[in-house]
């Protein structure tokens, strides 16, 4: 890190620190609120609107699900939180071409990013969408050359950039207190274990299966309930929820959360992107894939390791959907940050932990300041969301989807050699694999007939 990226982003942190207070008093004074639409209810997207709301600066005119059971449990939070009257659709499209939001919140599956974000902002409403922003490398190209061209503010929910034991974190190490950092692991260990198919069951009447699966192949359906929360949460059906783990829709633990913390090592440190990456994983305790017209199992892998190497440090993912790691000292998710002075933990639900090298020093331990529900900080990133919409593009917001791209993209470059076999050097200011044709295929797919893969 230079002392120019430092110094612009102490005064971004400063200016935020100042923000929401200013947001909040523009709005108790009857400011115009923005027409905010939900495009995708299910559980995340029902978090970010509860914030929109709360930040008494939204007036919420739309809601969009292909389910439309989804829209009874946001209905109810509509109506506790801002008493509006949304108005219900199926088709996004039509969502945006009759309402006209200011404001678009899309929290669709990963497949289903990049065609709503794109639309919305050619729309002329400024976006908060989910991570990681896209399915393939080249939609989350096209997204950053969209937002770009339209001028609209595209804020993705990596909320860890905002939360404030990781803002201090980041500050801990930036200036030095962890020596020269040489390595970084970056981990997601949960427990799970062996798969059983679940068998395909009919296509409920409320939801459009067709549509939910969009631009991705067509599978049998084999979800569940989302009014049921057992099966919302725990459901390893496809839908809700459960397309996580189903690489047609998104890219296994890696893309869902490697990209938080494969984003903490890029915003950390300030490197944009690394220049070779090899992963290996597989199977071996969910046991193999089956994928018939009767029963289906997901087909991610259950463990992933992936190497990242930058000119100054390497960076390695793991992840098992097995053996969590109960017995660490420390959490099953986070990043360790291996430096000359000691080794720091950037965790989440138990803060941040420095140990020094030096074994007679006390170790640090900063505690999280989260929000509820799902310990998260999207509150805090909503408002930085509002600020950089009012700042008419004076202030770039923290999850800036240019910047959410590159960390996306570590994730998907992962996911892309698992899938390759082969280890990939990658040209990042290009976004080109070096010497591959068959790899660079790989950075987009053929999309389902009746849709078309964005044009970067
Ligand atoms: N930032 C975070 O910490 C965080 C946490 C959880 C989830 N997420 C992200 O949020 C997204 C949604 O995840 P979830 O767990 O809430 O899933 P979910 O299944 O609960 O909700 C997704 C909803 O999108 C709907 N949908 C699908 N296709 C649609 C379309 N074309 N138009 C409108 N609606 C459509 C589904 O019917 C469903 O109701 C994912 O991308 C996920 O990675 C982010």
């Amino acid at each position: 890190m230079n002392r120019r990226t430092f110094l612009q982003n102490s005064a971004t942190a400063a200016t935020l620190a100042a923000l929401p207070f200013s947001i909040q008093a523009a709005d108790r004074a009857g400011a115009k609120k923005f027409r905010t639409a939900l495009i995708g209810c299910g559980w995340w997207g029902n978090n970010i609107l509860r914030e929109a709301m709360a930040s008494g600066a939204c007036e919420v005119v739309a809601l969009c699900d292909v389910d439309a059971r989804q829209f009874e449990a946001t209905l109810k939070h509509v109506a506790a939180g801002t008493g509006d009257s949304p108005k219900l659709f199926k088709d996004y499209r039509e969502c945006l071409a009759a309402m006209k939001p200011d404001i678009a919140i899309i929290g669709t599956p990963d497949h289903w990013h990049a065609l709503p974000m794109i639309a919305a902002v050619k729309a002329g409403a400024h976006v908060y969408v989910e991570k990681p922003i896209g399915h393939t490398v080249m939609e989350g190209r096209a997204m950053v050359n969209a937002a770009r061209a339209t001028g609209r503010v595209v804020q993705v929910g990596t909320h860890r950039r905002i939360s404030p034991h990781n803002v201090s974190g980041r500050d801990f190490i930036r200036s030095g207190k962890a020596g020269e950092i040489g390595m970084v692991r970056c981990f997601v260990n949960y427990g799970g274990g062996p798969e059983k198919p679940l068998p395909t069951v009919a296509v409920p009447k409320e939801l459009d299966w067709d549509m939910w699966c969009g631009p991705a192949p067509l599978r049998p359906f084999n979800g569940g309930d989302p009014r049921t929360p057992t099966q919302g949460a725990g459901n390893r059906g496809i839908h809700p929820r459960g397309f996580r783990n189903y690489l047609d829709y998104a890219n296994g633990t890696l893309g869902d959360w490697g990209i938080h913390w494969l984003d903490q090592v890029l915003w950390v440190t300030g490197e944009k992107y690394p220049k070779r990456i090899f992963s290996s994983g597989g199977r071996p305790i969910a046991g193999p894939v089956v994928a018939t017209a009767s029963e289906q199992t997901t087909d991610a892998p259950d463990h992933q390791v992936a190497t990242y190497a930058f000119d100054k440090f390497t960076v390695q993912w793991e992840h098992r959907r097995f053996a969590a790691n109960n017995t660490d000292k420390g959490e099953n998710v986070g990043c360790y940050f291996y430096g000359t002075k000691g080794i720091f933990h950037m965790g989440w639900q138990k803060g941040w932990t420095f140990y020094p090298t030096d074994a007679r020093q006390p170790a640090i331990t900063e505690e999280p300041k989260l929000n509820s529900p799902d310990s998260q900080n999207i509150k805090e990133l909503f408002a930085d969301f509002l600020a950089a919409i009012r700042s008419d593009g004076k202030i770039k917001p923290v999850c800036d989807i240019g910047e959410i791209h590159l960390s996306t993209n570590m994730a998907l470059l992962g996911m892309l050699s698992l899938k390759h076999g082969k280890s990939i050097e990658w040209d990042g200011a290009k976004e080109q694999i070096i010497g591959d044709p068959a790899a660079n295929k790989l950075l987009r797919r053929e999309y389902r007939k009746g849709y078309e893969y964005p044009k970067g």
